[in-house]
């Protein structure tokens, strides 16, 4: 569900159109639809609000404007941070300290110490040497630190090998035997309190089998160490929900919740998840502009003004976005809009079969190869949907190219939430070095 659509032969976010936003903010840029933001916040907490106690913990890696976390803490989220400077983003916009949930692989010791500094509820720790520093400086200042085991279950997600995290040959948690290990060493440490265990396996799920299995795993796990005296309280089962690019099948967010508290239900843990993807995907476009069309022998390539640096998916895992012209196209055969036509209909809507480029000096740098599309020429708008997530938060100045603006749009209202990154500001801190 979002809030994008085509409304009197342009296309529109809420009740704005995008080529009003183009008018005044310029392309590229990225285009949040508060409202479809707003529906899929409330969506998984009413999900999740059969279960006694939950704490849903945005991840601010999917999105971290301030302006959209602000929104998503106002609703109720915590965060899933990875960095320190998630942490003083998310504070920033409003979250409470003790809804924080600091995961990461290779957290560094001033990291660990500002957040302990900060209050956070739980660091989600990854590894020994991790937990020895952690225990440490709780020690020194004589101060509970909170931990959770960030467990490894060697679990395949079954999504793209480069978003896969839970299986064991991975650099991401603790191997289960390692846990043992670990809690019965800290489990009566004066300071380090371990409350909880937590696993994150991949991103872009769409099976809720490896999820199920998860969820089984390590409700088992947290009952094998309460019995041996650790004193847990909680299981955080990360992120990972698939969201509809194309046409792939994926679980309800109410199975998915179904699911997770038919395995919980008798366990008396507190569940804790961090969504990422789910909530923010699908309410942000980017919109880009033809600057021009390049045939070459036998491909039509358009060139946008957009490219991987403004959107990196489609170049760094081969993720497909679909991407729709901004003026609507007529068909012939009656059917507007977002027409999908029978490979043999003869409407002509679709005809010309487009690569759509951008202007990076790499060959990756295209956002789909090859696709029936209606006409494009120069100056025409396109837009690229479900790019809310890691969409503007993996964006670089690669090419020296400044970061684009970021718009959002409640109803009839646009609010600027990022302003275009100037050249200027892009070299200032190089050019005070020269
Ligand atoms: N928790 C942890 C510990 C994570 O590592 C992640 C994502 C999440 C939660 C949120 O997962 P989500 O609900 O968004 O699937 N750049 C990639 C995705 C990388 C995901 C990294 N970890 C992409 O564009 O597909």
């Amino acid at each position: 569900m979002d809030h994008f659509k085509y409304k009197n032969g342009t296309y529109f976010c809420e009740d704005i159109s995008i080529e009003d936003i183009v008018s005044r903010f310029h392309t590229p840029c990225y285009v949040y639809s508060e409202s479809t933001l707003e529906a899929h916040c409330k969506r998984f907490l009413t999900a999740f609000s059969k279960y006694p106690s939950t704490l849903c913990s945005f991840a601010v890696k999917a999105n971290n404007n301030l302006s959209i976390l602000k929104k998503i803490f106002s609703l109720g989220f915590g965060a899933d941070v990875v960095s320190i400077g998630e942490i003083k983003k998310a504070i920033l916009a409003g979250v409470d300290a003790e809804k924080i949930v600091f995961s990461g692989a290779s957290k560094t010791k001033q990291e660990i110490d500002e957040a302990i500094q900060l209050g956070i509820r739980q660091f989600n720790v990854e590894s020994d040497f991790e937990l020895a520093y952690i225990a440490g400086v709780a020690s020194m200042h004589k101060k509970d630190v909170a931990v959770s085991f960030r467990v490894n279950p060697n679990i395949d997600a079954h999504t793209h090998p480069k978003i896969t995290t839970g299986l064991a040959g991975s650099k991401f948690g603790i191997d289960e035997p390692d846990v043992y290990k670990l809690a019965s060493e800290y489990k009566d440490h004066p300071y380090l309190k371990i409350q909880g265990i937590s696993c994150h396996i991949g991103s872009q799920m769409k099976d809720l089998s490896p999820i199920r299995d998860t969820a089984k795993r390590m409700v088992g796990l947290y009952q094998d160490l309460k019995s041996q005296g650790v004193p847990l309280s909680s299981i955080d089962l990360g992120g990972g929900v698939g969201i509809l690019y194309k046409d792939e099948k994926v679980f309800s967010l109410e199975e998915y919740a179904d699911c997770i508290i038919e395995e919980l239900k008798d366990s008396g843990a507190t569940l804790i998840l961090e969504p990422g993807r789910v909530i923010v995907g699908n309410s942000g476009i980017l919109v880009a502009q033809v600057v021009g069309i390049k045939q070459k022998r036998d491909r039509s390539f358009v060139m946008l003004d957009a490219g991987m640096n403004d959107l990196v998916r489609p170049a760094m895992y081969g993720s497909y976005h679909k991407i729709v012209p901004v003026a609507e196209p007529i068909c012939s055969c009656g059917h507007t809009g977002d027409c999908n036509c029978d490979p043999g209909c003869k409407c002509g809507c679709n005809k010309n079969t487009y690569s759509f480029a951008g202007p990076i000096c790499e060959s990756s740098d295209i956002f789909a190869s090859d696709i029936p599309f209606s006409d494009l020429k120069a100056e025409d708008l396109v837009a690229i949907r479900g790019a809310g997530a890691y969409g503007m938060s993996m964006a670089s100045n690669y090419n020296s190219r400044p970061l684009v603006a970021e718009i959002m749009v409640y109803k009839d209202q646009i609010k600027l939430i990022r302003k275009r990154q100037s050249l200027e500001e892009m070299i200032k801190d190089e050019k005070e070095c020269l």
